[in-house]
């Protein structure tokens, strides 16, 4: 079967004849076959298996997914399984992976597919699923239906980029990816669709690196305008998001074997539901602590943002009346495993529960 888009590739380009096109993804998928990762959404694979793990790896490595992904088809095995399972266990589950919306919009996913006789395969009904854009539904269908549909992500625009030297600089992400679908498009080996989507992305997660590629190893090295030009590197061109710069204020108020958390509104856009230490500013005016003492500095980036958050222990005179407040809640040390904290939060409140339980002797 011929790869179909609209568009043209150059005829001075080494994949410009359908001939060299078919080469290309008979080379990438002889080097996929062989070299594949053993990856537990690849053995035995099913439907859900691919929603689950798609939905996961959407900006979040392998290797973090992996342990979530074992845990998660033991709780949910099956879309039945996670229709009828509230959702705070859902996000329970997820606890650590961070974009939490992932978690709900799964969960409402294998709700919407229950009222199917049988789940739909064109892509264009998976993009009407909550958390569905043209990646998921690309890779879903392909990868379970054999659909003809290109997945264009990250790995995807590096590979195109420099497969073709494009220099056009591109504001961000998600605009090469957007404009490099057609082109996507175009390389699909639509034989077998969901291999050569899993091939290339593979391909760029292994061989083709955003630094240090390993071009001499590479099975299309031969089609690759930036790599026999020894250029690779040097695509794609992305601006680069000025960093952002943010300090936080976190308190460490303990009340009778109780950590004072804050529970993030469920309305709100990241975190929804999930607990922190709070910051002075989430407290009502009044108990708002005059004097802290200093514990621990944590840093950690998200995105463009670099963030120091200062953790300061403070006491709390009345905590009558704080119960009242909302979103504010006192958690019992052997209560915490039962609520879901954000990933950071969740490490530093076991680091720091060990640390201020045993504190450090100091010889004289
Ligand atoms: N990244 C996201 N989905 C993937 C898949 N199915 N194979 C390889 N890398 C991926």
């Amino acid at each position: 079967m011929q790869p179909s888009s609209n568009v043209k590739i150059p005829e001075e380009h080494p994949l410009s004849s359908t001939k060299a096109l078919e080469s290309f993804g008979n080379e990438l998928l002889a080097w996929y076959d062989e070299h594949k990762r053993k990856l537990p959404w690849r053995t035995s694979p099913s439907l859900y298996k691919t929603v689950v793990s798609e939905f996961m790896l959407q900006q979040t490595r392998i290797s973090t997914v992996l342990p979530y992904f074992d845990r998660w088809l033991e709780k949910f095995p099956d879309f039945a399984s996670l229709a009828s399972a509230p959702e705070e266990k859902v996000v329970k589950a997820w606890e650590g992976l961070g974009y939490y919306s992932r978690a709900r919009n799964l969960r409402k996913l294998a709700k919407e597919i229950q009222a199917f006789d049988a789940p739909p395969e064109d892509p264009e009904t998976w993009q009407t699923f909550p958390g569905v854009g043209p990646y998921v539904s690309a890779a879903v269908t392909s990868i379970s239906f054999g659909s003809a549909s290109a997945v264009a992500d990250g790995n995807v625009v590096r590979i195109l980029t420099r497969i073709f030297s494009i220099d056009e600089q591109f504001k961000d992400g998600g605009t090469a990816q957007r404009k490099l679908r057609p082109l996507a498009q175009a390389l699909l080996f639509s034989n077998r669709p969901g291999d050569y989507n899993q091939a290339v992305m593979e391909l760029g997660a292994t061989v083709c690196n955003r630094r240090s590629p390993l071009c001499m190893t590479c099975p299309v090295l031969q089609f690759c305008r930036a790599g026999q030009s020894g250029d690779a590197e040097a695509f794609p061109k992305i601006d680069q998001k000025k960093v952002q710069r943010l300090r936080i204020d976190r308190l460490w108020m303990v009340q009778d074997g109780a950590l004072l958390l804050h529970k993030t509104p469920d309305d709100s856009k990241r975190l929804a539901g999930l607990y922190e230490l709070p910051r002075p500013e989430d407290l009502p005016d009044s108990f708002r602590p005059k004097k802290t003492v200093h514990i621990t500095t944590k840093r950690r980036a998200i995105a463009n943002q670099s963030i120091e958050e200062r953790i300061l222990r403070a006491e709390l005179k009345s905590y009558r009346k704080l119960s009242d407040a909302i979103d504010l809640e006192f958690i019992p040390f052997e209560k915490l495993n039962e609520v879901t904290l954000s990933g950071p939060h969740r490490k530093w409140v076991e680091e720091l529960q060990k640390k201020l339980d045993f504190p450090e002797e100091v010889e004289l």
